[in-house]
């Protein structure tokens, strides 16, 4: 079986490594650009690309009749396919390209915790998986240098991804459900909140599920999730109990630095750094075209993160705005018919609408 083994170029970079010893799998640790059926193609190489060592060693934990499709299509007699259940509502070219990096300034003491505690998580981060200080950020712009000295190979993107998008997707739940329980017990409508909120959390998951088409974590990486899930739910279930303002808030953060990750990755295909995704050949899981409904023409992993990043500038907007809404009266304007304008659009407006905006 397989692997790739990332080349610590730095102090900094070997817990990268480290992680990616358990998690990237391919059918062989020569392909390049192996077709893999049902999962599109093999994320990385090993022994031809330049970031990579040329030594491989067996660090997947996976077995290897599990590695041709990790969660396959159900086959049952009766049933021919299952749709997604929130259909995407699709992003036009112009749109996307119109995503870019912003930060809203903290203006509570509240803010402020929520954006040090999601800078904080970044500097972690950005430490396990090779992103060394110098090319993390600008001081003075935290959420919008996008050019590195040291770019990041494929797979060390992807274990940034499938980290990240497997802790995006609990926010989302975790409000959704306690909105819906208050509801319940207190017999109030929710106003428009819940859907919005799981249709987050769902949305983050299809992020999920798209990367782990093209890579699998091993053991190492699946017990770092398991516990960053468990400490990460717990937390914003007590923290979204007393003030859901601050998680909003957070996830708006949280949000703030997915579009820079994003339009860095972006950045780094655009400038060739990353040949297995910029290869013509190089095929994206069916399961993304499918969600996104991707047009023929828009199918390569630049598109596809730019999908994935029209996403979190939708979440930060929506989360930037939830934040500063009455929690418990206002209506969520996001799914709601204006007297005097059209839905807003989050993932045009980085800081979110004001109040005095939308209600
Ligand atoms: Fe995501
Ligand atoms: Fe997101």
């Amino acid at each position: 079986m397989i692997s790739i083994a990332v080349r610590t170029r730095s102090p900094a970079s070997r817990p990268a490594a480290h992680l990616a010893r358990a998690s990237i799998v391919v059918a062989s640790s020569r392909c390049s650009i192996i077709p893999i059926p049902r999962t599109g193609y093999c994320a990385a190489t090993s022994t031809e690309q330049g970031h990579l060592t040329a030594s491989t060693r067996l660090f997947s934990t996976t077995a290897v009749s599990r590695l041709r499709d990790f969660f396959p299509a159900s086959d049952t007699p009766h049933i021919q396919k299952t749709k997604a259940a929130w259909p995407h509502h699709g992003y036009t070219m112009d749109e996307m390209a119109a995503v870019v990096p912003a930060h809203r300034a903290p203006r509570t003491v509240g803010d402020w915790v929520a954006w040090k505690i999601v800078r904080f998580a970044r500097y972690w981060m950005d430490l396990a998986t090779g992103m060394d200080r110098k090319q993390q950020v600008d001081k003075k712009n935290p959420t919008t240098a996008v050019e590195a000295e040291k770019p990041l190979t494929e797979a060390q993107w992807l274990i940034r991804f499938v980290f990240l998008e497997s802790i995006a997707g609990v926010p989302g739940m975790v409000g959704g459900m306690l909105r819906h329980l208050n509801s319940l017990r207190r017999m109030k409508r929710d106003n428009g909140w819940i859907e919005t909120l799981l249709e987050e959390s769902y949305n983050e998951r299809m992020h999920l599920l798209t990367f782990m088409k093209m890579c699998e974590p091993g053991w190492f990486m699946k017990l770092m999730i398991i516990g960053a899930q468990g400490v990460f739910f717990n937390s914003i279930f007590i923290v979204y109990l007393i003030r859901p303002k601050i998680v909003h808030r957070f996830v708006g953060y949280l949000e703030e630095e997915a579009v820079h990750t994003y339009t860095r990755a972006i950045y780094e295909i655009e400038q060739g750094h990353l040949p297995r995704w910029s290869d013509p050949k190089f095929r994206i899981p069916d399961i993304a075209v499918e969600y996104w409904n991707m047009p023929e023409d828009h199918r390569t992993m630049k598109d596809l993160i730019l999908y994935i990043r029209a996403d979190e500038a939708g979440h930060r907007g929506v989360n930037h705005t939830l934040g500063n809404l009455n929690q418990s009266e206002d209506p969520n304007p996001f799914v709601s018919t204006f007297k005097d304008r059209d839905v807003p659009k989050p993932s045009l407006k980085p800081a979110g609408y004001e109040r005095s905006e939308v209600i």
